[in-house]
C-alpha cells in the first residue's frame, strides 16, 4: 500500500461520518481536511474526532475547496441526490457515496445520466462485502466448495433503527423504506454471491413492534421492522432475506448460508459490541460438504482495533483500503454506481411487493 497522503472531505458529519473518520485514522497517509454539516452539535463532536479539519456549513463550501483529494458523501439518504449534484458541479475527485446511493429507482435513473460524464472514480459504500467473515465465505464459494449455487439465505436479527439527527430515518420518504435503507446491503450481497441478476421479488413485511409510541410532528414512523423477501435470479438460483429489527438478543446479528449442488458454506457475524454490551464474540465460517457430511466450523478473527472503529465488523476499514487504491489509480472501483442502483431497485421492488401483496418483476 502506498503512503501517499489522501486528503478527505466529508459531506455529512453524523454517526457514520465518525466511523469513516475513525477508520481513516487507522490508515497511514489519510487525512480528513474538511467536514460539511449544518448541525452545530455534530460539528462539535467532529471537532474532537477530527481535530484540525475545517468545519463547514454546507456541501458547496466543501466542493469549492482545493485541499481535498477525495469526497465522502455521508449525509442522510434523501439528501444524496442533491449533494451529488453539488459535487458533480465541482472539480472531479474520487467519490465514495454512502448507501443507499439514492432513495428510489426514479432518482437512480437521473443520477445515472448525470454521473455518466463524471470522470473520477465513484464508489458506493456497501461495505458488508468487506466484513472478514463475508470475504471468507466469498473465497470459499469462488473456490468451488459448494458447487453450483442454488439457494442463498441472509438473516439479519438486530436492534431497532438508532436515533438520527433530525429523526430522518423514521420515515420511508427520507430513507427509501427499510428494504432500501438497510437491506440494500443484503440485496447487493445476493448479486455478489450468486454472480447473477434478479428477475423477481416477492416480499412480506410490517411495521409491527418498533417506534409505535413515537410521534414526530404528530406523525407515527412508517418504516418496516420485520420482513421476508424472496428473490428469483435469472440463472434459476433463489435468495431469501429475513429481517427482524426487534431481535437484539440474538447471538449473531447476520447469518448467511449459500447452498450449492455439492455443499453449503455459511458465515455468522456478531453485532457491534458498542450497541449490545457483554464480551466480544467471534465471527464464524462453516463449511459443510454433502460428501463427506462432516461440517467444519472455524472462527474468523478480526483485529479488535478495527471492531472498535465502527459498528460494521471491521468492514469500513477494509472498504477504505480498497477505495484508497481506486482513488490513487491503483485499483478498480469494486462497488460501482450500477451496483448501488441495482441494490436500490431490488429494495424498492421489495417495498412495492409488501405494499401491494404481489410479486414484482424487475
Ligand atoms: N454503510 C453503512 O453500513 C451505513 C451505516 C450507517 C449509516 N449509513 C449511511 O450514512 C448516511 C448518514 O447516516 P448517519 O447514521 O451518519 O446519520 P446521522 O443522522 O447520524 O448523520 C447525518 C448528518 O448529516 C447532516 N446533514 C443533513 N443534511 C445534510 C446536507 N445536505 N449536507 C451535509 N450534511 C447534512 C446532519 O446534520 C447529520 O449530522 C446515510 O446515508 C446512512 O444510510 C451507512
Amino acid at each position: 500500500m502506498t503512503t501517499e497522503t489522501l486528503r478527505y472531505g466529508l459531506i455529512g458529519g453524523g454517526m457514520m461520518a465518525r466511523e469513516h473518520i475513525a477508520n481513516l485514522a487507522l490508515i497511514p497517509g489519510s487525512a480528513v481536511t474538511a467536514i460539511a454539516d449544518p448541525d452545530p452539535v455534530q460539528q462539535a463532536l467532529n471537532a474532537q474526532a477530527a481535530p484540525g479539519a475545517a468545519l463547514l456549513g454546507d456541501a458547496d463550501a466543501l466542493v469549492a475547496r482545493n485541499d481535498i483529494d477525495a469526497i465522502v458523501v455521508v449525509s442522510p439518504n434523501h439528501t444524496h441526490f442533491d449533494v451529488l449534484q453539488r459535487v458533480f458541479a465541482g472539480r472531479p475527485r474520487p467519490l465514495l457515496v454512502e448507501k443507499p446511493v439514492v432513495i428510489d429507482p426514479a432518482q437512480g435513473r437521473q443520477l445515472a445520466a448525470l454521473a455518466a460524464t463524471w470522470p473520477a472514480p465513484l464508489w458506493v459504500a456497501m461495505e458488508y462485502r468487506y466484513m472478514p467473515p463475508v470475504a471468507a465465505l466469498l473465497e470459499e464459494l469462488r473456490g468451488g466448495t459448494a458447487g453450483r449455487l442454488r439457494m442463498l439465505t441472509i438473516r439479519e436479527h438486530r436492534y431497532p433503527f438508532l436515533e438520527k439527527v433530525g429523526d430522518w430515518n423514521r420515515f420511508n420518504a427520507n430513507t427509501g423504506g427499510t428494504m432500501v435503507e438497510k437491506c440494500c446491503h443484503f440485496f447487493d450481497l445476493m448479486r455478489l454471491v450468486l454472480q447473477d441478476e434478479p428477475v423477481r421479488v416477492f416480499a412480506s413485511g410490517g411495521a409491527d413492534v418498533n417506534h409505535r409510541d413515537e410521534l414526530y410532528n404528530g406523525r407515527r414512523p412508517d418504516i418496516l421492522d420485520n420482513a421476508y423477501a424472496v428473490v428469483d435470479f435469472a440463472g434459476g438460483a433463489r435468495a431469501m432475506l429475513e429481517l427482524c429489527m426487534f431481535a437484539e438478543g440474538a447471538w449473531f446479528q447476520e447469518e448467511i448460508t449459500a447452498t450449492g449442488e455439492q455443499g453449503r458454506v455459511a458465515c455468522s457475524i456478531p453485532g457491534p459490541l458498542r450497541l449490545r454490551g457483554g464480551a466480544e464474540r467471534e465471527a464464524m465460517i462453516e463449511i459443510s460438504p454433502r460428501d463427506p457430511a462432516d461440517p467444519q466450523r472455524k472462527a474468523v478473527p478480526v483485529d479488535p482495533a478495527l471492531l472498535r472503529a465502527g459498528d460494521h465488523h471491521g468492514s469500513t476499514y477494509f472498504q477504505h483500503l480498497r477505495f484508497r487504491e481506486a482513488a490513487l489509480g491503483n485499483g478498480p472501483v469494486e462497488v460501482t454506481l450500477e451496483d448501488g442502483l441495482k441494490a436500490v431497485a431490488m429494495g424498492a421492488a421489495a417495498e412495492q411487493s409488501i405494499a401491494e401483496g404481489r410479486p414484482v418483476t424487475l
